[in-house]
């Protein structure tokens, strides 16, 4: 027996729906024009990664001050590239958490200024609602319910998508997000910021079983995460290493770390799809771009026979086609924002705006 109901979800309108979708909820200004959630008619992204690597991570207010700049440069050329006039969108989206609080208020701000001007409709739409979403952009065969992994430098869920935007909860991590974890162990080996991306570059020279480290479970708790250990693990390893004056081998490090972060993400995901009778898995956010997870994900979902789906990785980090693709499906369910819309830093899933 299924454990989720089949729900129809809201109509879809006969007539296209174009957004105008904002995001700036960390070191990225994002603006796209998407149609009807799923037809990207343009992407913009500027990325500010370069000015806060000089800091070995993120640093607030220079992101919030960044975001300023590039706003308007960003939207304009969003539309441009679409060929579109503000006149011609249905809504104007933006990110309203979680996320940085200065970093979000531009855009909030922002959306409203510019949906204020054109007299359009505003929809705020939660972050990882969009991540969630970008699945949607290139795989038409996504419908709930599905089983859901949303993998970001701040969020770890485990989910079971019961509508396009409406999410129950399964397991989430307790402590350290698994992006957090790769950009912890990165510094600590003295890869920078950010670390995801160089810890998968690296981890291809090293042998993933080198070094044992402990799994990210819980215990008591079927489908939580708990990576804050496995990074404790890390340091103690380099610590140990460093008092009796050995060498590590980084690329072996590495690659057992990832693969203590990957082994636990599959072993929970296909455990909840199966218990729950799901046939579909959709993972997404910034982590969903290892190469290393993708390969482990597909092969152990292949072998359990579900069907997964993962953006390009263009849509799983930060970006705002996806944040498009969920105010489309908030558009279709009359789910607007008033001109009181607010940056929510710590919104949660589920937790409506
Ligand atoms: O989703 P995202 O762009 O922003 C948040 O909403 O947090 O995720 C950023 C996180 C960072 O921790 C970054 O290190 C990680 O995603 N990340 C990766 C990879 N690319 C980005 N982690 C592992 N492997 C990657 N290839
Ligand atoms: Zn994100």
């Amino acid at each position: 027996m299924n454990t989720v109901s089949e729900e129809k979800t809201a109509a879809e309108p006969a007539e296209p729906v174009e957004i105008l979708a904002i995001e700036s909820s960390c070191d990225e200004t994002a603006a796209a024009v998407v149609r009807n959630g799923r037809e990207v008619l343009s992407n913009i992204i500027s990325s500010q990664i370069d000015l806060h690597t000089l800091y070995g991570g993120v640093v607030p207010e220079i992101a919030s001050r960044k975001h300023i700049e590039k706003l308007n440069p960003v939207v304009e050329q969003a539309l441009k590239v679409a060929d579109r006039r503000i006149e011609d969108m249905d809504a104007i989206a933006v990110t309203a958490g979680p996320g940085l609080v200065g970093a979000l208020l531009v855009g909030v701000a922002g959306a409203k200024a510019i949906a204020w001007a054109a007299q359009k409709p505003l929809i705020g739409v939660h972050h990882i609602e969009g991540h969630i979403c970008a699945n949607y952009i290139e795989h038409p065969d996504l419908k709930p319910p599905y089983l859901g992994l949303v993998v970001s430098g701040g969020h770890t869920h485990l989910f079971i998508a019961e509508a396009p935007t409406r999410f129950r909860i399964l397991g989430r991590s307790v402590d350290d997000a698994a992006g957090e974890a790769f950009d912890k162990v990165a510094r600590a080996i003295g890869l920078g910021y950010p670390g995801g991306p160089k810890i998968d570059r690296l981890s291809k020279e090293g042998n993933d079983r080198a070094i044992v480290f402990p799994k990210a479970h819980v215990n008591g708790s079927e489908y939580d995460f708990s990576f804050s250990g496995l990074k404790s693990a890390v340091l103690n390893y380099l610590n140990h290493a460093a008092m009796i004056g050995e060498t590590v081998n980084r690329a072996d490090l590495a690659a057992s770390f990832q693969k203590a972060v990957v082994d636990v993400l599959c072993e929970h995901t296909v455990t909840a799809a199966k218990a729950n009778h799901l046939t579909q898995v959709a993972m997404a956010g910034g982590v969903s771009a290892n190469s290393t997870l993708r390969a482990a994900m597909e092969k152990a979902c292949r072998e359990a026979g579900l069907e997964l789906m993962v953006p390009s990785p263009v849509y799983c980090t930060d970006n705002a086609a996806m944040i498009g693709a969920a105010a489309y499906y908030e558009y279709c369910e009359g789910h607007f924002s008033d001109w009181s819309l607010n940056a929510v830093p710590n919104l949660r899933l589920g937790e409506r705006l």
